[in-house]
């Protein structure tokens, strides 16, 4: 438990033990489920944490609460990682009532079964008053599920975001930010969007300007540090990453059987080395421990203009992981890069030419009309300086 004013709580958890957020997404260095409580009059839990916490997470309430009891939940978003443990709570505090919106209903049914009778709905703008203080309710639909919205406690100046703003990464003692903390989780932050969030980018851009009305002194997100001293790089984060804004530099990204379509890609990154042009390689094919794949690939995705995939030829097809990744970045409604393809192949290419549509499909600027090479890589046969050149 961690006191952040004299009416606000975090109540929160780190996850240090989960292999695959979603059962998809590497977690290297952890990542939190957030939860506060805002102490007042009445007293409101916002949002619950992940199951496998309950021991950890009452321990916490408890210690914010010196005996109260908690009088409301307010659920700013029902994904299970921050809403498992609702059943839990209205078990455990009778007179408690769940504050959610008309969308979140069924999924309170859905999930939880939980009776109609104990939910109060609020609408666009509504607010819950608390005493001293109150809590006002913005919809921000799709960011990152339809029910989605966010509460705001005008008192303390303080966003409960809900995942808008939220980063992949356990978050230290201390809870709130200070100076240098969004360096620390930016490279976390732009994996947690591009991976979790970046489908929605039109929905996240409603929300920021349905935002930007409001004084934010604080955000407390459902993941990562509670932000105060960093909130412009954190919303300027979000808001060029939803407007699919680049910097020049080249994403390559492969899958290698025997390692020929690895190594071309490696002379690629020796050659744009070479040149000074910035460049991030991620294999795909899970040769390699501890590398992020796809998910590492997409936070490159949303960072750099050119998009570089090399795939050999495989059942005179794609091979299979980086035709997901092609899968996700029609997905992630991905725009506006540069793309270029090329692959090795044993008897009949047709990984590159498959590749070229499916970029094409995405109205990608195709640079050229791809790299496809016979059998082993080598120098002679694979002039990747002359590919290198045209990415610059
Ligand atoms: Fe962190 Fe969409 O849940």
């Amino acid at each position: 438990m961690k006191k952040i004013s004299d009416r606000l709580f975090y109540v929160g958890v780190n996850d240090d033990d989960k292999v695959l957020f979603e059962g998809l997404w590497p977690l290297p260095v952890g990542v939190s489920y957030n939860s506060y409580i805002v102490k007042d009059e009445k007293v409101a839990l916002i949002d619950t944490v992940e199951s496998g916490f309950e021991e950890e997470y009452l321990a916490n309430i408890d210690e914010a609460l010196e005996g109260r009891a908690i009088d409301y939940l307010v659920v700013n978003h029902m994904e299970p990682d921050h809403s498992s443990l609702i059943s839990l709570m209205l078990e455990r505090y009778p007179d408690l009532k769940i504050v959610a919106n008309s969308k979140t209903v069924p999924m309170l049914s859905g999930y939880y079964a939980v009776p109609q009778e104990r939910v109060t709905v609020m609408g666009e703008g509504e607010s819950l008053d608390l005493g001293s203080c109150s809590l006002r309710f913005h919809m921000i639909p799709m960011v990152h599920w339809p029910e989605t919205m966010v509460t705001w406690l005008e008192e303390e100046g303080t966003l409960f975001s809900g995942d808008a703003f939220g980063t992949f990464g356990s978050i230290d003692d201390d809870v709130v930010d200070s100076e240098g903390t969004f360096d620390e989780f930016r490279d976390e932050m732009m994996r947690y969007y591009s991976n979790i969030v970046g489908k929605y980018g039109n929905p996240v851009q409603s929300a920021l300007k349905r935002l930007s009305g409001l004084e934010i002194k604080r955000i407390c997100s459902t993941h990562g540090p509670v932000w105060e001293k960093n909130i412009p790089q954190v919303v300027s984060l979000y808001d060029k990453m939803s407007r699919y804004e680049t910097e020049r530099g080249v994403c390559i990204v492969y899958g290698s059987m025997y390692g020929n379509t690895a190594a071309a890609a490696d002379a690629l990154a020796m050659e744009l080395e070479a040149l000074g042009v910035p460049y991030s390689v991620h294999d795909l094919a899970g040769n390699n421990a501890g590398e992020l794949g796809v998910s590492g690939a997409l936070r490159d995705v949303f960072k750099y203009d050119t998009i570089v995939v090399g795939s050999p030829t495989y059942n005179n097809g794609i091979y299979p992981p980086v035709e997901t990744f092609m899968k996700a970045l029609q997905s992630r409604l991905i725009k506006g890069r540069r793309f270029y393809a090329f692959g090795s192949y044993t008897w009949a290419g047709a990984s590159v030419r498959l590749l070229n549509e499916a970029a094409s499909a995405l109205n990608f600027e195709i640079l050229g009309e791809g790299l496809s090479f016979p059998q082993a890589y080598s120098r002679d046969k694979v002039d990747m300086a002359a590919v290198a050149e045209l990415l610059k």
